[in-house]
């Protein structure tokens, strides 16, 4: 049997076996609801409040100002949804995930004027455009710090500047930045940030919203008065450990060195990739280490993914959370590259699990399949 090769890490990334370890006693003997008051509940609470310090350090934030949810997506919509009233203003970017484009998008029915910025060339949204764009009536902003197709970085802080100066709240989608480069929700100036924990070694279903202290938040769901009256539920108590692991294991990867290995590789896959890819989406500015979007001229994006599928390579050709959709990326779009160019397009994206040998066999199996899907597609036309 192939030995698979996975690089499609902003989709999801495996679970690291260390994290797994953490994890298990609370699958099995240590089963306790962190709400109870019995030794069993009270196990259950200590490991809950032990991840929540965790998820803290790894933010720069306190404690007391995490909330665990069930991913980016809720963390997204806690913080939006929460945050505005029929009569608001809320600024967004065109290239945000889905998880905050359609939250935003319904806003309109509750009353609240939305308005999405453009991004440059490379996906980057201009700061003068966010001042320019502010209201007496704007409650919130919200801009992501690392794009998920291209890895593309976002002005957070000067955003978060700007925020505070007119007194905005600002939430940041941190989602696909968590593990990939260090954060501090105080230099980003942010009120709200959101992680998920499978985009960093994690388990899926779990994530966490970094409330800055004193913000009033409404919460999603009505219920029991877990996580200070902020996300009512029986807390995921092995998720959250897992979580709070994933944290732990992130910060030390800012620490060891391995962000420089992983852009080592990523940089040894796009030149590797020269002659056969036609560009690099995103290429010219800032983005995190893990994330590649290649753009092919005259290839389709989703028969490469297919092709490279059957060879044991796993990679993307949009955004898999909106997988089955084979509209061309609205990321790409709006940067201005052609609807062709967008279906054309191809994501790599590199995790902590991700070898020398691999990046080597990824560079063997793409060049020989573009030569290929490029053969066949002259032969036809
Ligand atoms: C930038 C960004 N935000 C939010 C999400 C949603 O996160 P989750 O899958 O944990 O709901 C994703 C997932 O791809 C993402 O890339």
């Amino acid at each position: 049997m192939v030995r698979r090769i996975y690089l499609d890490a902003n989709a999801t990334t495996p679970l690291l076996p260390e994290v797994l370890e953490a994890m298990r006693p609370f699958l099995v003997e240590q089963f306790g609801n962190a709400s109870s008051i019995h030794q069993e509940g009270q196990r259950a609470r200590s490991a809950v409040e032990q991840a929540r310090a965790s998820v803290a350090r790894f933010l720069g934030c306190r404690p007391a100002e995490i909330v665990f949810t069930s991913g980016g997506t809720e963390s997204d919509n806690l913080a939006i949804f929460g945050s505005v009233r029929a009569g608001d203003h809320v600024l967004t970017s065109r290239v945000e995930h889905h998880a905050v484009l359609h939250a935003v998008e319904r806003l309109g029915d509750r009353g609240v004027e939305v308005e999405f910025l453009p991004v440059d060339a490379q996906g980057v949204v201009a700061v003068e455009d966010v001042r320019r764009a502010l209201r007496p009536n704007s409650r919130l902003i919200s801009v992501m710090l690392a794009n998920n197709e291209t890895g593309v970085l976002q002005p957070v802080e000067e955003i978060g500047r700007i925020a505070r100066e007119a007194g905005i709240r600002f939430h940041v989608d941190a989602v696909q930045a968590a593990g990939k480069m260090a954060i501090d929700v105080h230099s980003l100036g942010c009120d709200l940030l959101s992680i998920s924990g499978h985009k960093m070694h994690g388990p899926q279903g779990t994530g966490a919203l970094f409330v800055r202290r004193r913000t009033r938040l409404e919460p999603l769901f009505a219920g029991g008065a877990h996580e200070r009256q902020r996300r009512a539920g029986t807390e995921n108590v092995a998720g959250i450990v897992g979580l709070g692991k994933a944290a732990e294991c992130a910060l030390e990867g800012l620490r060891n060195g391995e962000l420089e290995r992983i852009l080592g590789l990523r940089d040894r896959l796009e030149i590797g990739l020269l002659e056969q890819a036609s560009g690099v989406n995103g290429g010219g500015t800032p983005r995190v280490p893990n994330t590649s979007n290649l753009w092919f001229e005259t290839l389709d994006g989703e028969a490469l993914v297919i092709a490279l599928d059957l060879q044991g390579l796993a990679v993307s050709s949009g955004a898999a959370c909106s997988s089955g959709a084979s509209e061309p990326s609205h990321v790409l779009l709006a940067m201005g590259i052609s609807p062709e160019r967008a279906r054309g397009s191809l994501r790599l994206s590199l995790h902590r699990q991700t070898t020398e040998e691999e990046i080597a066999r990824t560079i063997e199996l793409i060049s020989s399949q573009v030569a290929r899907l490029r053969e066949l597609s002259a032969v036809t036309q």
